[in-house]
């Protein structure tokens, strides 16, 4: 089966100067969460928006496939037509907006007989969205605002959906509840692609990894080979050389870096991976 999602060797600049992706590879199968992991600035957020169509006249180079179409360089209302469905960093909300009005732009166009058992599914996933229909967005934590994205996003049935780092500032809790809720999208049918800076948290539920560092795919495979990866564990997940004799899980945390968001200025990966 060939997967939902092609991404082949894609090159994309700013100003038509300055690379930000150099070469990204990888592919997304059908019904698959697929965790794109990174520090700050190593091109996560922009192989969304290339994906996307949001960045003008790029990739560059390369070749983007997206269930049989070459959407490469397609305007983003003709990408968001063939089911994809991007929630940017900032959550993309009308703030000003309520609740329920947030929800139904999600249905904007929607004339199928479908949007009755989708808003029961976004309840259902979040009944606080229910609860504060009347509440405007803004006043929403950001947690809820995050729940209330990815409603939206559902409502508009994609096929794919992309997630920038929807753990950003959220409380390990409510981020933890924001994973689940992926869980629940995905045993829909829903495809998942994520960036995330949260390794921990992103390999608990995807079925793929890959790492970007410096615009580069320095790494990729199953959850359980990222983690079994010694730069993985040091750099990613904070578990030091020390803990790799203890069973998994159970490093001890005076040995732990904060867990999470790989740190500023450890060494990285790529000198090493990168072939
Ligand atoms: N609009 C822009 N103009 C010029 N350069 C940009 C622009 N947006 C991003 N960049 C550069 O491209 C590189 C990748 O940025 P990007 O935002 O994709 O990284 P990221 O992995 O999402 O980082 P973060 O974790 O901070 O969100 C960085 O070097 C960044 O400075
Ligand atoms: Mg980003």
């Amino acid at each position: 089966m060939s997967p939902l999602l092609k991404v082949s060797s894609i090159e994309t600049l700013y100003f038509d100067r300055i690379y930000a992706l150099f070469g990204v590879s990888l592919e997304v199968e059908e019904r698959q969460i697929f965790a794109v992991l990174g520090p700050n600035g190593a091109g996560k957020t922009t192989l969304l928006k290339t994906v996307a169509g949001l960045l003008k006249d790029q990739p560059k180079k390369g070749v983007i496939e997206f269930a049989g179409h070459r959407i490469e360089r397609r305007p983003p209302e003709k990408v968001a037509n063939l089911g994809i469905v991007y929630v940017p960093e900032d959550r993309g909300l009308f703030r000003e907006l309520t609740v329920a009005e947030n929800l139904e732009l999600g249905l904007w166009g929607r004339r199928d007989d479908g949007v009755q058992e989708d808003l029961e599914f976004v309840f259902g996933m979040f009944p606080i969205l229910k609860e504060r229909g009347k509440q405007q967005a803004e006043t929403l934590s950001g947690g809820e605002q995050q729940m209330l994205a990815l409603g939206r996003a559902m409502l508009r049935r994609p096929r794919l959906l992309m997630l920038d780092e929807p753990s950003l500032g959220l409380a390990p809790q409510v981020a933890k509840a924001v994973f689940e809720a992926l869980l629940t999208i995905s045993r829909r049918g829903t495809t998942i692609l994520l960036v995330e800076q949260n390794a921990r948290l992103a390999l608990k539920v995807a079925h793929h990894g890959a790492i970007l560092e410096a615009g580069r795919i320095v790494l990729q495979g199953t959850p359980k080979d990222l983690e079994a990866n010694e730069d993985v564990r040091e750099v990613y997940l904070g578990i030091g050389a020390a803990d790799t004799v203890s069973p998994r899980g159970s490093a001890g945390p005076a040995t732990r870096r904060r867990a999470g968001a790989a740190p500023q200025g450890v060494r990285s990966l790529a000198p090493r991976l990168v072939e």
